[in-house]
């Protein structure tokens, strides 16, 4: 449907826009020649135009740059910001532990840990809490304690799956259908095929094939895909996977990390899931670096019998900020006063009103693209209908449409997740925003099916 020339001729003009729009960014993209790949982290050169805009400030659910320009901002951290940025009760606790009472990080407990780990035993149904900064870390150590409870070597990933940077979860099922690492997997420690084990999301029967070889100590997976877009659960397969890893002695995590869009206590809470552990990262932080696993009954009972596991000094779990007085008090605060039980019902309401609006502009055009929701979450993807699996909504990527769009919409004031077309609501977000991403992203799919050459 889409015509390529036009599609690069568009992204040709669109790039030259955002480069005469954004010199500061540019001068600054340019002299910082000391910075490996010129960013503070390699992640941050994925974008259209050839450098990133600068952050200046940010509120709310708007970003400001360095040139000036004020964003909606849809892409809100990728997740690390879904309360919105610098909600005003974070602030205050974080100026509380770091100005007036004083004790960052000082490997001491605070009476908000335990604050924090009853509030995610509520939510999530979990009674047992530990910390750690990102999601990455908390992914790993529960896949370590797994490990050990059950003496059994390897992890079970979906294809197409996210998971932070944990070596084991970079598998895919490559086009013959065979495991295989994924393409980025830089400097694996070991093939990724002796530690690791890999199904398609939605698919029963290619779980059970691979959980019936018993060397499975886990399946760490998110209640539904988010990181290829959002791929939702078909009817019975999340049943279907406690069944079978009850049924073939596997333990379960739910990684909530971006799934917590779902609601208070994300998609564990909104479907009344019975995983083994959850794990979490990003958003609970409000901000500031917070990670989290919860344990069930069971694994805190097996893991106590084993008087070898040295999880005190050096047990290869944990780590020397995990837990900090600063980290729990900002968690604390977003949880307690941020993002509630009202301000995810707000943030579903807008998501509801994005993705109608982005499903009358694919009507109109008649495109064969879908959109998907998971409360505050949406995402639009290049298939129609929505993708079922990881590999066939990796299939539906379209890298140049996707850097049009992108570029597109920040030219006009709108920020979306640089990796995908993910927009995610804030309790901060206003339906004016929503609005003005509609009419924008209507503009965007006119113009590249039109035949005029003028910029509308
Ligand atoms: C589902 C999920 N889990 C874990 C992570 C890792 O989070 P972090 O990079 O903050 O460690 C991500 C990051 O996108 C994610 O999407």
């Amino acid at each position: 449907m889409i015509n390529r020339d036009r599609l690069a001729e568009l992204s040709q003009r669109e790039k030259l826009v955002f480069t005469e729009r954004n010199p500061r960014s540019k001068a600054a993209y340019e002299q910082a020649g000391h910075l490996f790949g010129r960013v503070p982290m390699t992640w941050m050169n994925k974008t259209a135009a050839g450098f990133p805009v600068y952050l200046a400030s940010a509120h709310g659910a708007t970003v400001t740059d360095l040139d000036g320009h004020s964003y909606v901002d849809f892409s809100l951290g990728d997740t690390a910001a879904m309360a919105g940025h610098s909600p005003k009760p974070v602030v205050e606790a974080v100026q509380h532990r770091l100005q007036t009472l004083g004790g960052a990080s000082t490997m001491l407990p605070t009476e908000d840990a335990a604050w924090v780990g009853a509030e995610l035993a509520r939510r999530f149904n979990m009674p047992y809490w530990s910390f750690a900064l990102t999601a990455t870390d908390a992914n790993r150590w529960a896949i370590r304690l797994l490990r050990a409870v059950t003496g059994r070597p390897k992890i079970l990933f979906n294809s197409y799956c996210y998971h932070g940077s944990v070596d084991e979860s970079l598998i895919v099922l490559d086009g013959d259908g065979r495991p295989a690492s994924r393409e980025g997997n830089v400097g694996a420690p070991t093939d990724v095929t002796t530690t690791s084990r890999v199904a398609e999301y939605n698919d029963l029967e290619g779980l059970e094939r691979e959980l019936a070889n018993g060397d499975v100590a886990a399946v760490l997976m998110e209640p539904a895909l988010t990181n290829i877009g959002i791929v939702l659960p078909e009817p019975g397969y999340l049943e279907g996977v406690r069944e079978l890893t009850r049924r073939y002695g596997t333990y379960l995590i739910n990684d909530e990390t971006h799934t917590f869009s779902a609601g208070p206590g994300g998609a564990t809470g909104r479907w009344n899931l019975q995983p083994d552990v959850v794990t979490i990262g990003k958003a609970i932080g409000g901000g500031i670096p917070s990670g989290a696993y919860g344990l069930s009954e069971e694994i805190t009972e097996k893991i106590a019998e084993r008087k070898d596991l040295d999880l005190i000094d050096m047990g290869g779990v944990g780590g020397t900020l995990a837990g900090s007085a600063l980290s729990v008090a900002a968690t604390r605060a977003t949880l307690e006063h941020v993002l509630t039980d009202q301000a995810f019902q707000h943030m579903e309401d807008m998501a509801g009103r994005f993705a109608a609006g982005v499903d009358r502009t694919i009507k109109e055009h008649q495109l064969p693209w879908s959109v998907s929701q998971l409360g505050a979450r949406v995402e639009y993807r290049f298939a129609d209908p929505a993708p079922r699996t990881g590999t066939e909504s990796a299939r539906s990527a379209d890298p140049d449409l996707e850097d049009f769009l992108h570029v597109y919409l920040a030219n006009r004031g709108i920020l979306l997740t640089p990796f995908h077309n993910m927009a995610l609501m804030s309790p901060s977000t206003t339906a004016e925003q929503v609005a003005h991403h509609d009419a924008i992203f209507e503009r965007a799919v006119r113009e590249l099916l039109s035949a005029r050459r003028d910029p509308s």
